[in-house]
Formats: structure tokens, C-alpha cells, sequence
């Protein structure tokens, strides 16, 4: 399936205004897609912030640029870089936005979390929580929002239970998502939720510090008042996780259910060979152009040369971890789906000291669903035709609205 719109040329050296315009379905950028061919490392500018930025999107300059400390993310914060959303999505002093050695201690407060081992006792906990979900859908029977009944509450489950989160933060969690990772929100109403955010994680930490719990949001806890890390990065760190959690994962695997169905060819042959999920969900993580435009920048330290371009010291730098992924000097046929596809690792969860701390958390909750759905619904398909699936707009992530199966 190559599903990639033309984009109109703009000449080498140009500026390229980038819209991020909706997306449906598993449509792929055709700026990204352009870009990666003719100009793999050009300037852009985007909707708001001011000037325009270096956009990489080669696989092997995108490793340079994120494995390299001369570029910074602390050098981002209250510098108004061309961006795609009008708020900035990750807070300052945040997880996203420091540099080593800072970044490195906050990192580690996490590693322990989503290490492995505890990811494998999660496993556990999901299957069971996906068993009881499906249980119900199947009750009452077809046609079903998958959204509804597996892939939003699956997350939100599992990262309520890991962060120790009280069953009713979970409508506000919802909303707060819905917000914070909105692209065209005001300022004013996603600075509203931030502080109402802050408020609440504060006044739980407050409650866990007096009452600590088996969670990881007491192990943050205690971690803070041991002086490693402070109140605001306890709480943008524990929102990261969350946040993420709950709207990644579900975009993410609703996506790799929508992409399945819609390559039956590819979904029987993961039917007849379910040792082959692993990799299958690799593929998917590949394929799936999970969000819309790109992610935080990075600004040069001092001058850098990025596939033979001259980066100067100073100048903002985006990478395309989506673009990497389709680079045709990487993976043969890019822009098809191929379960089957060994090889190169797909940059997904991104490269470098910032890499996905939820890497393993998202493997193991997609492995489930599209366990779920080869070994507990045989017979699923789209209860719609592919094109009337509606898409989520306005958001950083991308996902459907809904996913009405049948079976
Ligand atoms: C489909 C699911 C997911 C995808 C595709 C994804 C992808 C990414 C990417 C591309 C980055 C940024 C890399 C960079 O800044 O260069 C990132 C960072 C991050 N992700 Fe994920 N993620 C997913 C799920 C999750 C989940 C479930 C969690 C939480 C449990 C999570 C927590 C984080 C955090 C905290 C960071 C910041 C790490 C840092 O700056 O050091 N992500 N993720």
C-alpha cells in the first residue's frame, strides 16, 4: 500500500511552509515523503512560533542528529521555534527538555519502572484486563467500537494501576489528554489545564507522601523528597507518563488493528503464524505514521554538519523519526506494509539519550491487542467501509475517533 499524496515542489534552498494538514487513515506526510527524496535536510516553517528550522529526515542523519549531544533540548525552552501547535507540549525542566546531566538522573528515576522484569509482571495484569474488556464487548455484541471497549480503557487501566492513580482521576485524565495534546487549542486553555493538572498530581503527592503506596508515583515521591528531582519534575514526568500512556497506546494499537484489517492478505498470514507478533507489531510501529508534523526540536550547540549541510550554532534542528522510518536506503519498498520485513530497527520510539521510556510498556500493551484480536475475534473486520473510519483532528497524535468492528 503506498498511500503518499503529492506534495507541490518548492524549490532546493526554499523555506517550506509545512501545514501539517489532517491526515486520514494511514495516509503519510507528502512534505515528509517529498523531503526524504529531494532535500533531506531543509528549512520549514510551521504554523506558529516565529523563523523556520532545519527539518532531517534521512534514517542515518536522523541517528546523528538525536545520538548527538551538540544538540540541545535545554537551548529549546522559551525560545519561540517555528512549532506545530501553538503551546508548547512538553513543559521546561521536563523530561523532554533537559540535556544531560540532569536529563540522565531524571531518566533513571524511570528506567527502574519500565524496565523489563516490571514490564513482564504488567503483562500479567493486561491479559487479564484485556480478557474481561473483550468479554463484554462480545456480550454485547456487534457492531462494537473497539476504541470504547479495548484499546482507550486497556491503557488507562494499566497505567492507573502502575502510577497508583484513584479510579475517579481517570474522566479528568480523559480530558486533560483531549487538551494538552491538542494542536489547536488556545494557550490560555491549555495553560488552564496545566496548572489544574499541577494542582492535582501536587496535592496526590502530598497524599502518597504521607500514605505511600506500591506504585511507581511513590517511588517518584519519595525519589522527591529525597532531593533527586523537584515538585514540577515529579509532576511533568508522572503527566508524561500518563498522558502518553493513555493517548499513544490507544492511537497506536487502534491503528495497528485498522492497518490489519485493511491488509487481510498480511492479517491471514499472521493468523497462520503467531510467532510471528513480534515482529509484526515491529513492522506496525514502522508503517503507522502514529502523529501528525514532528516532535520537539533541538538546537545546535555549535556547528554541526547534518548530511552535508551546515547546521550553525544556534539554529533549531527537527527531526522526522516518521520520515526515517520510510527511508528507502534503509527499508526496501517503504512505503508498503510487510509483516514479514526483517532488518534496520524502525526509529518509532525515536534514538538517543531522549529514546521512548515507554517503549517496552507499548510493545508488550500492542502485543496484547493484536493477540487478542487473532486469537479472540477470527472473524473481525470493519463494520464500515475502510474510508468512512472517521480520524482524530486537531491532535498531535493521530488515531481514529472510533473503530466500529464487527465479527
Ligand atoms: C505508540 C506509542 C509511543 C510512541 C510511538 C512513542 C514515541 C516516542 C518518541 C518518538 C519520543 C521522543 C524521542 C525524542 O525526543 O527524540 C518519546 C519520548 C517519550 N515517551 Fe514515548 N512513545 C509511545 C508511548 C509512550 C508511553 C506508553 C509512555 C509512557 C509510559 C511514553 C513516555 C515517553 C516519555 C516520558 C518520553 C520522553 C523521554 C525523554 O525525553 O527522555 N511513551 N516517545
Amino acid at each position: 500500500m503506498t498511500d503518499v499524496p503529492t506534495a507541490p515542489p518548492a524549490g532546493p534552498g526554499a523555506v517550506h511552509d509545512w501545514p501539517v494538514d489532517h491526515l486520514d487513515g494511514l495516509a503519510f506526510d507528502p512534505l515528509l515523503h517529498r523531503l526524504l527524496r529531494e532535500e533531506p535536510v531543509a528549512r520549514v516553517r510551521m504554523r506558529y512560533g516565529t523563523g523556520d528550522a532545519w527539518l532531517v529526515t534521512r534514517y542515518e542523519d536522523v541517528k546523528e542528529v538525536t545520538a548527538d549531544p551538540r544538540f540541545s533540548r535545554a537551548l529549546t525552552v522559551d525560545r519561540p521555534i517555528t512549532s506545530m501547535t501553538p503551546h508548547a507540549v512538553a513543559p521546561p525542566g521536563g523530561v523532554g527538555r533537559t540535556d544531560p546531566p540532569e536529563h540522565t538522573a531524571l531518566r533513571r528515576l524511570t528506567a527502574k519502572a519500565f524496565n523489563r522484569r516490571r514490564v513482564a509482571a504488567l503483562r500479567t495484569r493486561a491479559e487479564r484486563v484485556t480478557a474481561e474488556l473483550l468479554e463484554r464487548m462480545l456480550g454485547e455484541g456487534p457492531p462494537a467500537d473497539l476504541t470504547e471497549h479495548l484499546t482507550g480503557p486497556l491503557p488507562e487501566r494499566v497505567v492507573a494501576d502502575l502510577m497508583g492513580l484513584p479510579a475517579d482521576a481517570l474522566p479528568r485524565l480523559r480530558e486533560w489528554r483531549r487538551v494538552i495534546l491538542s494542536s489547536d487549542r488556545p494557550v490560555a486553555d491549555t495553560a488552564a489545564v496545566k496548572r489544574e493538572i499541577a494542582r492535582s498530581f501536587g496535592g496526590l503527592a502530598d497524599l502518597r507522601a504521607a500514605q505511600p503506596g506500591d506504585d511507581l508515583f511513590s517511588e517518584l515521591v519519595a525519589a522527591e523528597r529525597a532531593g533527586a528531582l523537584s515538585r514540577a519534575q515529579l509532576v511533568s514526568l508522572s503527566v508524561m507518563v500518563v498522558l502518553n500512556a493513555l493517548d499513544q497506546v490507544r492511537n497506536q494499537t487502534s491503528t495497528m488493528v485498522y492497518a490489519l484489517l485493511t491488509h487481510p492478505a498480511q492479517l491471514a498470514a499472521l493468523r497462520a503464524g503467531p510467532a510471528l507478533l513480534p515482529a509484526a507489531v515491529e513492522e506496525l510501529l514502522r508503517f503507522i505514521p502514529q502523529r501528525n508534523g514532528v516532535g520537539l526540536p533541538r538546537v545546535a550547540t555549535e556547528d554541526v554538519a547534518v548530511g552535508g549541510v551546515r547546521v550553525r550554532a544556534g539554529e533549531a534542528v527537527y527531526v522526522s523519526y516518521l520520515a526515517a522510518n520510510r527511508d528507502p536506503a534503509v527499508f526496501a519498498e517503504p512505503d508498503r506494509l510487510d509483516l514479514a520485513r526483517a532488518g534496520a530497527p524502525h526509529l518509532a520510539f525515536g534514538h538517543g539519550a531522549h529514546y521512548c521510556v515507554g517503549a517496552a510498556l507499548t510493545r508488550m500493551l500492542a502485543e496484547t491487542v493484536v493477540g487478542a484480536l487473532l486469537r479472540d475475534l477470527p472473524a473481525a473486520r470493519l463494520a464500515v467501509r475502510p474510508e468512512e473510519v472517521r480520524w482524530l483532528r486537531g491532535t498531535v497524535n493521530r488515531g481514529p475517533e472510533s473503530l466500529p468492528l464487527a465479527w
